[in-house]
């Protein structure tokens, strides 16, 4: 913590209390840029972290309106230990309708709290965390799920978001080359919007537009599922012969019958098998988690291999051990740069008695 704040009712003890700041998303966007390998990193490091059981990362909590049914607002609590040792909690909305008059589905603040005293040290715009560590788990999966599979080379996309984007920025960072790439989205002014990244991206691969997804997973061998699907609209195993790797980021768009034909890697057992996720309703189906088989730090960890001969379906709930891993790189980077806009006398009330 920068500006520490000493609590006079605490003389002699050596507590002290932290500044507070406000980080907008400008910032936060110039400490992420250009770093994607390194978010990539500690993306993975969190995972090992988590996967130790260094971390606290209860059930997320969703807000619900009986009047918007299509709207949400995710309280997202955790603590994180390793060498990020912060606690905190994402609160991200998410409001479909937004995107019919331009403005992106989800915003978000991130509070980060002092592990130390509880006390919360910075509010940070959280759109951009929650976006760039979606796509850093993203793109560490498909690295470390197509090591033994042979890597990627035609990429498809279906719903074409701002998680998507951040998903193909994600992994033409990491290094991924792709010779196509396939687009589909029910909305065809998404599609342009996309294609027009791409090629503002400098994406060299040949870019298709679908009318459907059943022609996009065929040619594809790495599909990503970005869509607000709420139900599964994608039911026949037999579009996934060809054995491709499946990035479930929006979780509901696979029906139960193709993941039980996968190997299906999460990000956390417990948190995916909710929310009607796609591996919740094949553990309903089922009436077992067998169809699992391991997380993706099990993966890294070399506890599960990645066969070849079958589609292989990464499910990640999405962690808020993640958004506190990368909102504390982006306080840390904005304190180094002296561009903390700290709230003079944020904490008044400092005398017990
Ligand atoms: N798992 C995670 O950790 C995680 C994190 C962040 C976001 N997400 C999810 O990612 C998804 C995308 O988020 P976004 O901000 O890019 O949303 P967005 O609204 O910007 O984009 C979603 C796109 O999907 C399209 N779409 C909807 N249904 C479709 C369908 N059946 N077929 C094809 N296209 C369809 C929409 O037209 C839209 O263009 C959301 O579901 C969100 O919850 C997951």
């Amino acid at each position: 913590m920068t500006t520490l704040l000493p609590d006079p009712s605490a003389a002699g003890t050596g507590v002290s209390v932290p500044s507070f700041a406000v980080i907008s998303g400008g910032q936060v966007a110039d400490a992420l840029r250009g770093r994607e390998r390194e978010i990539i990193a500690l993306v993975e490091d969190t995972y090992r972290v988590h996967g130790c059981g260094d971390s606290v990362n209860p059930p997320s909590y969703f807000l619900r309106f009986p009047d918007r049914p299509t709207a949400r607002i995710i309280a997202l609590p955790a603590s994180v230990g390793g060498s990020t040792r912060v606690d905190g909690i994402k609160w991200i909305s998410s409001f479909p309708n937004n995107v019919a008059t331009g403005v992106p589905r989800a915003s978000a603040v991130l509070i980060l709290n002092d592990p130390d005293t509880g006390y919360p040290f910075a509010c940070l715009e959280s759109s951009i965390i929650s976006a760039v560590r979606t796509a850093g788990s993203a793109a560490a999966a498909a690295d470390w799920l197509s090591r033994d599979r042979g890597r990627p080379r035609r990429v498809g996309f279906i719903g074409v978001g701002l998680i998507a984007r951040y998903i193909h920025t994600y992994l033409a960072a990491s290094g991924s080359r792709f010779d196509a790439v396939g687009v589909h989205d029910l909305d065809p002014g998404s599609a342009a919007g996309f294609c027009a990244y791409l090629a503002a991206a400098g994406e060299g691969g040949r870019v298709d537009v679908h009318d459907g997804p059943e022609s996009l997973i065929r040619s594809s061998d790495l599909v990503v599922f970005a869509t607000v699907a709420g139900r599964p609209h994608i039911h026949d195993p037999a579009w996934f012969d060809h054995n491709p790797l499946v990035l479930n980021v929006s979780l509901r768009d696979l029906a139960p019958e193709v993941l039980l034909t996968a190997t299906n890697i999460v990000d956390d057992v417990e948190h995916c098998l909710k929310a009607d996720t796609s591996p919740h309703l094949a553990e309903q189906l089922t009436g077992s988690r067998e169809f699992l088989h391991g997380t993706l730090d099990d993966v890294m960890a070399g506890r599960v291999r990645i066969p070849a001969d079958r589609p292989v379906v990464f499910s990640p709930f999405g962690l808020g051990v993640l958004d506190l891993a990368v909102g504390k790189f982006v306080y840390d980077h904005v304190g180094r740069s002296g561009g903390l806009q700290v709230v003079d006398d944020f904490f008044h009330e400092m005398r017990r008695h």
